[in-house]
């Protein structure tokens, strides 16, 4: 079994779903409100862990009513704690979810609190697993320094590092050189690169601007369009999986998640993006952003029925 680590938010997501969500000054009357285990961290470990990777995140979180939710699911799931900070003095970290019911798509405000205290030295403090971990995945909602020293941990012992660069925060160009992976969507490529992200062209364009930051390889998520690599010398496209979305929240996540696992299996990179596409096809059909993350089998179902391949 692959192993992943690194620094990753704790969230509960708090969500609302509506037939339409209101313009500024507007009240909309609702259908349902949810709250569930959140997080590009958590959610990005989870579907990491459902599709086979032994999994360990870097967190904090409170103990209250909102960290009970967390526990909740690092039990049921069965995912490592080990590196979990609990703070009675903490408050867990939130997202208010808009869902517009008439297309899945969402409005996201999310409020990091214990999240940021996820520090270098508690990155640091899990040293002895990146020695032994086949990738390492991180994202943006924790601390800057935490993503630094999780990357010097990376490099150290020579292990994939994937960088999903969400959400957009005003980082130094510094944090993406010697980085393997960074694994935008369209609107992430543009707001760091400032290419506006509409044709292959501009893949190719906004790619160009994260290898002059230092980056090895660059994946761009375009939503319902597929996925866009490179590595400067090659190009592959894999395009989306018509699905019926109902909830896209934690759609990236699960792509990263099932990246990141291919990536720490060894998998060639057309078959990681197929199977982070997989992934991300199979969470969009369902309800929730980490309890709609698929399991292995049905990734692997999806992989055979789609590409006609088993990984
Ligand atoms: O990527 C989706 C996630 O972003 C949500 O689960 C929410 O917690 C925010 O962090």
């Amino acid at each position: 079994m692959a192993k992943i680590i690194g620094p990753g938010s704790l969230i509960v997501d708090v969500t609302g779903f509506a037939p339409h969500l209101p313009v500024a000054g507007e009240t909309t009357k609702g259908s349902t409100l949810r709250f569930g285990p959140g997080g590009k961290g958590s959610n990005q470990m989870t579907a990491a862990h459902r599709a086979g990777s032994q999994v360990k995140i870097i967190g904090y979180r409170g103990n209250d009513v909102l960290g009970q939710i967390l526990k909740a699911h690092y039990e049921r799931e069965q995912m490592s704690e080990e590196y979990v900070t609990v703070d009675d003095a903490a408050e867990t970290g939130s997202a208010l979810i808009e869902i517009d019911e008439s297309d899945a798509q969402n409005r996201i405000i999310v409020i990091f609190a214990a999240n940021e205290q996820v520090t270098e030295a508690r990155v640091l403090a899990a040293e002895k697993d990146f020695a032994t971990a086949d990738a390492v995945l991180t994202q943006f909602e924790t601390t800057t320094e935490a993503v630094f020293a999780t990357k010097a941990l990376a490099q150290k012992y020579g292990k994939p590092f994937i960088l999903n660069p969400a959400p957009f925060i005003d980082v130094p160009k510094e944090l993406f050189r010697g980085v393997d992976y960074v694994t935008p969507n369209e609107t992430e490529a543009e707001q760091f690169t400032g290419v506006a992200v509409v044709t292959q062209d501009d893949c190719r364009a906004a790619a160009q601007k994260f290898f002059e930051m230092g980056v090895k390889n660059v994946v761009i998520t375009l939503g319902v369009r597929g996925v866009y690599y490179t590595n400067g010398k090659e190009e592959v496209f894999v395009p989306a999986i018509k699905v019926k979305a109902i909830e896209t929240t934690g759609a990236g996540d699960a792509f990263n998640g099932g990246f990141a696992t291919a990536i720490a299996e060894g998998m060639p990179i057309e078959r990681a993006l197929q199977f982070a596409t997989c992934t991300a096809a199979i969470s969009v059909t369902r309800l929730g952003s980490s309890p709609s993350m698929p399991y292995r089998h049905e990734i692997l179902a999806l992989m055979e029925k789609e590409f006609g391949v088993k990984p």
